[in-house]
C-alpha cells in the first residue's frame, strides 16, 4: 500500500483530466512520429490515469510499461480495458530504488504524473541524468507548486496553506521531499542538461458542485496542519467546520495549483 487508495485516485482523475495542460500534451504529440508505434514507461502510474489522458495524444500503436510499487493500484489499472492497439503490461517495481530499471529497455517516451511534488532533489537529479542519457522525453503532469485559492477567504486559510506546504516537503520514500518547488527544480535540471522545456500550468479549478472533492482536499489539509503542529486542534477543526458549512452552502470554489511540462532533446544539442 503506498497510501494512494484507489478511491482517491478515481475521485481526482477528472479533474486531472480537465487540468491537463494542453500546450504541453500537443508538444508531447508534435514530438513523436504517428507511424510509428511508441513504447512508453510511466513512472508510479497508479491506476493507469496517465495513459487514459495520454493515450489519445500519441500514436495509435502503444505500448505501455505501468510501473508502481502498490500492488492493489497495478489490479486496478490491470481491470480496464486498453483500447485497441495498445498493448499494457503492469510491472510492480519501487522506482526509489530501482530506476535504472525501471527505464531500461526500448523507450520512445517516458511519462509521470502527480510524483514529482513527492520525489527528493536527489531523485529527480537521478531521474534528470538518466533520462537525458538515453536521451528520451519525458512527459511530467500535475506536479503541485504550491498555490490554492479558496473563496470566500477564511482567516486561518493562510496558516493552513503554509502547513499543507511544508507537509508536501516531508519525506515520502524518497527522502525529503521537494515539495511544491518540484517542477520549477525539475525544468531547470532539465533545461541545464540542454533539453528544451514546454511547461505551463495546470490547475485543479473547483466549484460548488465539486463537494466531494474539495471535501476530501480540505479534510486532508486540515491533517496535514495538525501533523505540522501549524495550529491549535481547536482551531484547525473550528476551519474545516467553516469550510465543510460552506461547501455544503454550494458557496465554495476551490483552485490548487500544478505545473505540467515536457522536456526534449534538443536538436542542437
Ligand atoms: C499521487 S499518486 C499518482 C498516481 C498516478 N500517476 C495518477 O496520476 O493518478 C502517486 C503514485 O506514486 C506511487 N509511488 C509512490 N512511491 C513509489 C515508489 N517508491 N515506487 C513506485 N511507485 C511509487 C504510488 O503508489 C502512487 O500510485
Amino acid at each position: 500500500m503506498s497510501g494512494f487508495s484507489t478511491d482517491w485516485l478515481t475521485l481526482r482523475e477528472p479533474y486531472d483530466l480537465r487540468a491537463r495542460n494542453a500546450m504541453v500534451l500537443d508538444a508531447v504529440a508534435a514530438h513523436l512520429d504517428p507511424n510509428f508505434s511508441v513504447q512508453v514507461v510511466d513512472l508510479a502510474c497508479g491506476t493507469g490515469s496517465t495513459a487514459r489522458a495520454l493515450g489519445p495524444h500519441l500514436p495509435v500503436r502503444q505500448n505501455w510499461r505501468l510501473i508502481d510499487n502498490d500492488l492493489s493500484l497495478l489490479a486496478r489499472a490491470r481491470a480496464t480495458p486498453a483500447p485497441k492497439d495498445t498493448v499494457t503490461n503492469l510491472i510492480p517495481l519501487d522506482i526509489n530504488r530501482d530506476l535504472e530499471a525501471a527505464l531500461d529497455g526500448a523507450v520512445d517516451l517516458v511519462a509521470t504524473s502527480a510524483l514529482l511534488d513527492l520525489v527528493s532533489e536527489s531523485w529527480l537529479d537521478r531521474l534528470a541524468v538518466e533520462i537525458v542519457a538515453r536521451g528520451v522525453p519525458l512527459y511530467a503532469a500535475l506536479s503541485y507548486d504550491g498555490r490554492t485559492k479558496l473563496t470566500p477567504s477564511d482567516p486561518f486559510d493562510a496558516e493552513i496553506a503554509a502547513a499543507v506546504n511544508n507537509h508536501q516537503r516531508t519525506d515520502k520514500g524518497f527522502g525529503p521531499a521537494l515539495g511544491p518547488a518540484a517542477a520549477a527544480f525539475a525544468i531547470a535540471r532539465f533545461e541545464a542538461l540542454g533539453y528544451s522545456v514546454v511547461h505551463g500550468t495546470s490547475d485543479w479549478m473547483m466549484g460548488p458542485d465539486d463537494f466531494e472533492i474539495q471535501t476530501e482536499i480540505l479534510a486532508g489539509w486540515a491533517s496535514a496542519a495538525h501533523d505540522m503542529g501549524a495550529l491549535s486542534q481547536a482551531d484547525t477543526t473550528a476551519w474545516l467546520t467553516r469550510r465543510r458549512d460552506c461547501i455544503a452552502a454550494g458557496s465554495f470554489s476551490l483552485s490548487v495549483g500544478h505545473v505540467d511540462f515536457f522536456a526534449m532533446p534538443s536538436a542542437t544539442r
